[in-house]
C-alpha cells in the first residue's frame, strides 16, 4: 500500500525516532509499504518518520524506481562515516518538494543495522549509496538536507515554500 509522504514543513518530519523493539508482522508490513511508497513517489531512499512513523528504520533502492530490484531494508541502523574524505552531490527529498541543492557529506560509510529477519547486517558504501543512507538516517534524528544549506538559500525555500502552501505562487 502506498502511504503519504509528510511534506516539509510538518512538525512530525523533526521528531527524532525511537528504536523499533521488535520486528513484527507489522513492521515487516510498513517496510513493504515504504518500498512501494518509495518507487511509487521516484525517490531512491525513505525513513519511516517520512511516513508519519517515528521509528529506526531505512529503505534504499538505488537501482531506481525503473528497475526495483535491489531494495535494502535497514532496522535500527548506526552510521559511521570512514576518513576525513568528502564529497558533494545534489540532493532531493520527497519530503522537501521542488528543491534540489549541493550538500557536502563524508565519501565512505559503515552501516549497521538489522534485517527484517533480525540477522545483523555491516556495509561499507561510498559514492550515491553513502550520500543517500547519510541523508536518510538523519531523517531519523529528525534532521533535513535542507538544515545543511546556508541560510540564505533555507529562507529562500521557506518563502517559496510559503507561497506555494498558501495558494500564493503565481
Ligand atoms: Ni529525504
Amino acid at each position: 500500500m502506498k502511504l503519504d509522504v509528510l511534506k516539509y514543513p510538518d512538525a512530525r518530519l523533526r521528531l527524532k525516532s525511537a528504536p523499533v523493539e521488535r520486528i513484527t508482522e507489522e513492521i515487516c508490513r510498513l517496510a513493504e509499504d515504504m518500498v512501494e511508497t518509495m518507487y511509487a513517489e521516484d525517490g531512491i531512499g525513505l525513513a519511516a518518520p517520512q511516513v508519519g512513523r517515528p521509528l529506526r528504520l531505512v529503505v534504499v533502492d538505488l537501482s531506481g524506481p525503473s528497475r526495483r530490484e535491489a531494495a535494502t531494508v535497514y532496522v535500527n541502523p548506526e552510521l559511521e562515516i570512514l576518513g576525513e574524505e568528502t564529497q558533494e552531490s545534489e540532493e532531493g527529498c520527497l519530503s522537501v518538494p521542488d528543491l534540489r541543492a549541493v550538500v557536502k557529506r563524508g565519501a565512505r560509510v559503515r552501516i549497521k543495522a538489522l534485517n527484517l529477519r533480525g540477522e545483523e547486517l555491516v556495509e561499507e558504501a561510498d559514492g550515491v549509496r553513502a550520500i543517500c543512507l547519510q541523508h536518510e538516517c538523519e531523517h531519523l534524528e529528525g534532521r533535513l538536507f535542507l538544515d545543511r544549506l546556508s541560510r540564505l538559500k533555507r529562507n529562500l525555500y521557506n518563502i517559496k515554500r510559503k507561497k506555494i502552501l498558501t495558494g500564493d505562487d503565481a
